[in-house]
C-alpha cells in the first residue's frame, strides 16, 4: 500500500503515535446523570488501536458548567470512577486518551428549568468573583482526568464556550468596564505590553490563566488546547478574535503546552469543496508543540495538510464518529459510512453511537 503522509508515524511529546488521524471530541448527550456509560467504553474501544490518539467527549468541570444535557462530568469521585473503565479499555487496545474539559459558560443550564431555557431569555449575569472559582474548576477536573487515567487533558477554548466566552461576555457587555473583574491579579498585575488596565487584556488574561493553571496541576506534557480563532461567539471582527487567539498561543508556547488543536471554519461555498484556507500559519508558527488541525477534512485535505507542514496531526469528527475504523479505511482508501446527524444529539445509547459498521460488515448503517 503506498504511504500517504497521514498515515506516518509522529512523537508527540512522550506519546509514540502510529499515524496522524486523531479523533476529535464529539460530546453524544449520553452520559446519564453526568456519569460516562458502559457504551461510553465500547464506543472509545471501537475506535481505540495501537498508538491512535483519542479525544473523548467533552467533560464539565462543575455542576454549574453543564450546559447541554447528559453530558459526563469530571468535579466528583464518582465520576472519576466511572471513566476509569472506558479510559482502561482504551489503554487495553494500546492508544492514547486524552479527555475535554469544558465549561458551557454561557450556554449553561437555567436552575430553574434545568435546560438552556432561560426565565429572561439569557443565562445570568456572569459575577466576576465566579471567575477564580472556575479556573479552580478546570484545574480540579484536570487533576480528576489524570486520576480516572487519562493520558492527559484537552482544554476547550473554542466554540462560544467559557473560555473564549470571556471575550464573548465582554462583547456583550455581561462583563462592562464599570463592573471590574474582582480578580486581584487581573486587576493589579500588569502584561507585559504594560497594558493591565484594558478589561479586553483582564479577559485575554483570563483564558492564560486557565491553561495555566492547568499546566501547574498536571504538567505542560499533559495539557492540550482546542481553540477556534475564526467562529464560536466572537461577535467582533475576524482580526480582534484572531489577534485574542493569538496571544494565548503564544502563552501556551512559553508554558510548554503539549499541543494546540485549531477548529477552523470550512464551509462549503456554491458547494465546492473547501481549500485548505492556510489561515493558521500564524499560529502555526508562534506554537513550538504539536499541532493539531480540525474542521471537514477528508482523506486527501489531511494528507496534504501533513505533507506541506501545515499540521502535525489532523482531527476527525463526523467521519471518525461515523467510522470506528477510520485510519484503516484511509489506509486501504476504503468508502466510508455517511454519518447520520438526526442521531447527534440523540439520548440512546446505542443508535447512532456504537453500531456503526466496520469494514467489511455491512456498508450503511439503516
Ligand atoms: C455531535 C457532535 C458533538 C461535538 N462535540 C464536541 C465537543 O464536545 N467538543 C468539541 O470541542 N467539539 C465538539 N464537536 C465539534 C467537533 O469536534 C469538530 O470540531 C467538528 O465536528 C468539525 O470537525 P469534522 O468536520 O471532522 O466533523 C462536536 C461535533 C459534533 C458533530
Amino acid at each position: 500500500m503506498e504511504a500517504t503522509p497521514l498515515l506516518t508515524p509522529y512523537k508527540m511529546g512522550k506519546f509514540n503515535l502510529a499515524h496522524r488521524v486523531v479523533l476529535a471530541p464529539v460530546t453524544r448527550c449520553r452520559s446519564y446523570e453526568n456519569l460516562a456509560q458502559p457504551h461510553n467504553t465500547l464506543y472509545y474501544q471501537q475506535r481505540a488501536a495501537p498508538g491512535v490518539l483519542l479525544i473523548a467527549e467533552a467533560s464539565a468541570v462543575s455542576e454549574t458548567a453543564t450546559g447541554y444535557p447528559r453530558v459526563p462530568g469530571l468535579w466528583s469521585d464518582d465520576q472519576v470512577e466511572a471513566w476509569k473503565p472506558v479510559v482502561d479499555a482504551v489503554h487495553a487496545k494500546g492508544a492514547f486518551f486524552f479527555c475535554q474539559l469544558w465549561h458551557t459558560g454561557r450556554n449553561d443550564h437555567s436552575p430553574t428549568t434545568g435546560t438552556a431555557e432561560f426565565d429572561d431569555g439569557a443565562p445570568p449575569r456572569l459575577e466576576t468573583d465566579e471567575i477564580p472559582q472556575m479556573v479552580t474548576d478546570f484545574r480540579v477536573a484536570a487533576r480528576n482526568a489524570i486520576r480516572a487515567g487519562f493520558d492527559g487533558v484537552e482544554i476547550h477554548a473554542a466554540n462560544g464556550l467559557l473560555v473564549n466566552q470571556f471575550w464573548f461576555f465582554l462583547d456583550i457587555g455581561r462583563v462592562d468596564s464599570s463592573q471590574p473583574l474582582r480578580l486581584d491579579r487581573h486587576t493589579t498585575d500588569g502584561l507585559s505590553d504594560g497594558s493591565s488596565s484594558s478589561l479586553e487584556n483582564r479577559c485575554r488574561r483570563l483564558a492564560a490563566d486557565v491553561v495555566a493553571a492547568v499546566v501547574d496541576e498536571v504538567g505542560a506534557h499533559r495539557v492540550g488546547v482546542r481553540l477556534s480563532p475564526f467562529a464560536g461567539g466572537d461577535t467582533d471582527s475576524t482580526d480582534a478574535a484572531e489577534a485574542r487567539a493569538l496571544h494565548l498561543v503564544r502563552s501556551m508556547d512559553r508554558l510548554g503546552v503539549l499541543y494546540c488543536h485549531v477548529v477552523e471554519p470550512r464551509t462549503r461555498a456554491n458547494g465546492k469543496k473547501p481549500a485548505i484556507p492556510h489561515r493558521l500559519s500564524p499560529f502555526r508558527e508562534a506554537f513550538r508543540g504539536t499541532f493539531i488541525v480540525n474542521g471537514g477534512y477528508d482523506r486527501e485535505e489531511g494528507d496534504r495538510a501533513v505533507s506541506r507542514g501545515y499540521a502535525d496531526l489532523v482531527s476527525y469528527g463526523r467521519l471518525f464518529l461515523a467510522n470506528p475504523d477510520l485510519p484503516e479505511r484511509f489506509r486501504k482508501k476504503a468508502e466510508l459510512n455517511r454519518y447520520d446527524r438526526s442521531t447527534f444529539y440523540t439520548s440512546d445509547p446505542v443508535v447512532g453511537y456504537t453500531d456503526y459498521p466496520f469494514l467489511g460488515q455491512e456498508t450503511q448503517v439503516a
